[in-house]
């Protein structure tokens, strides 16, 4: 008799980390555990989708679609710094599910969880491929249409090039066991951050205040709901909604709302932080508050730069906007910052996605193949390569919007049952040690869980589509194989 619902105890899970893991040594501070964060968080989504979420949204108001997104990352961070405080232990939102409801719900979140980090590498490697492909051409070369985007993309081509190559170049850094240090990780973060203060403080005089009027953009279908010609459902159906106006800032949080992932790798590192009861919730709460200041700020210059609608379909509006100000000789230096910054996070997201397959497959509901390591790096490198090309696909066809609002609903959902988690947690367990308890319980989860299954209304029927595809595939593999060879079943 199989027992989906069966869960890990936390006495097992914290034994469990302490056998796979004596190696890590626990280095970080809270400092370090703010600037993984950040390192983790910055990149495609401000760089490059704040631009399209201007200007198919929300326009200007793209800014108060950035709070929207904050508010419901905030509830969810800090659901993640009580389960990170309390376990500190790799597998972040997988692990902390098979402790609180159960081995069906933990792979659903794990195979979810495909979703936030290999496509969002893929995600980010598009974009990159934008910026590079910029860059080449500020140095005179440029190459053919056709290796730069894929057949569905606005300009269709054939394959985008460009962004395979990153990938497996990654995956391959990977392989080699290279460690993102957290000397590298910081200097990449200064790297990033700069540009980010340097694009606000120099593109602030030049902010134009005609691309800022109306700040909200006008959209018919909510006139026409309010003045009583079109109910409210016949416009959540039309293409009014989420074009513009209040709707607008909805969808346009959904899409920004990919900029704040990378925030739960804090929490990956949790087994490396020298005190992770406080280290964890600074983490994650303070690189949360630093990014979500530093966006309003940026998409504000952005939008007062140029017109939002000049950003359609441009994957880098830092240079098309920067192009207004008078210090355009400081482009070539912004878009090698931006390539760097870009990097680091993909990296992080490959090295987090074989990590969760790697701790899936150790508890059997994937084969032993995704947990078999390198002879000799010990690094999970079948699961490397198979991503390699998983991701490699996406990146090289699938066009980054349709990439981006795929990884915004995979992590929405996997942040929905992190916040039902903690609620969970505490009937199950309402005595362990926690290093930080979230305030209002059940309340703020419960808002959490509302902000971002609001988001994720915000987001085009089609992502629901392909989640429901993608969990049914999952579904079926979980029946046909994870539950069969359920280590914690067979025990
Ligand atoms: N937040 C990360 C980015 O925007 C995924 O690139």
């Amino acid at each position: 008799m199989y027992k989906i619902w069966k869960k890990k105890s936390l006495t097992q899970l914290l034994a469990e980390a302490s056998d796979d893991e004596k190696g890590l040594k626990k280095t970080l501070s809270a400092t370090s555990l703010v600037a993984l964060g950040i390192g983790a968080i910055i990149g495609a989504g401000l760089f490059s989708l704040t631009g399209i979420a201007a200007s198919d949204n929300a326009g200007p108001a793209v800014v108060y679609s950035f709070i929207l997104a904050a508010l419901g990352c905030a509830f969810a961070g800090l659901c993640y710094a009580e389960f990170a405080s309390m376990i500190p232990v790799a597998g972040s939102a997988y692990t902390y599910s098979y402790a609180t409801m159960g081995e069906f719900i933990a792979w659903i979140i794990g195979w979810d969880l495909v979703l936030e980090y290999a496509l969002g590498a893929a995600t980010v490697a598009v974009s990159w491929s934008q910026y590079v492909t910029k860059f080449l051409h500020q140095l005179g070369i440029d190459l053919p249409n056709s290796l730069l985007h894929g057949p569905w993309d606005e300009s269709a081509g054939i394959i985008n090039l460009p962004a395979i190559i990153i990938v497996c170049l990654l995956s391959l850094l990977l392989i080699r066991g290279t460690k993102e240090s957290a000397f590298l990780n910081n200097l990449l973060v200064v790297l990033k951050v700069t540009v980010v203060l340097v694009f606000i403080a120099l593109g602030w005089g030049f902010i134009n205040s005609a691309n800022h009027t109306p700040f909200i953009p006008v959209n018919e279908g909510e006139s026409m709901v309010s003045a009583g010609k079109m109910s409210f459902m016949e416009f959540f159906k039309s293409d009014y909604f989420g074009h513009y106006g209040w709707s607008g800032i909805l969808r346009g949080a959904g899409v920004v709302f990919f900029a704040f992932i990378g925030f739960d790798a804090v929490s990956t590192a949790a087994q490396e932080a020298k005190n992770p009861q406080k280290g964890m919730p600074i983490g994650i709460i303070g690189s949360l508050v630093i990014c979500t200041i530093l966006y309003v700020l940026f998409a504000y210059v952005l939008t007062g730069l140029e017109n939002y609608l000049n950003f359609k379909g441009d994957a880098s509006p830092v240079t098309t906007a920067f192009a207004k100000t008078g210090y355009t000789f400081l482009n070539s230096a912004l878009t090698i910052a931006i390539i760097a910054g870009y990097t680091s996070v993909m990296l992080v997201m490959l090295m987090g996605q074989s990590r969760v397959f790697y701790s899936m497959s150790t508890d059997g509901l994937l084969p032993k193949f995704f947990s078999d390591l390198h002879h000799k790096n010990r690094t999970p490198w079948k699961t490397n390569i198979v991503f390699m090309i998983f991701v490699s696909l996406f990146a090289g066809f699938v066009p980054v919007t349709d990439l981006g609002h795929m990884v915004s609903i995979g992590t929405l959902f996997a942040f929905c049952l992190v916040c039902i988690g903690v609620i969970v947690m505490r009937k199950s367990n309402p005595n362990a040690v926690r290093g930080f308890k979230v305030p209002f319980v059940p309340l703020l989860p419960i808002i959490g869980v509302i902000v971002c299954v609001g988001l994720m209304i915000g987001l085009p029927i089609e992502s629901w589509e392909r989640l429901a595809i993608w969990l049914v595939i999952g579904l079926a593999i979980y029946f046909f194989y994870g539950m069969r060879n359920s280590k914690l079943n067979k025990n």
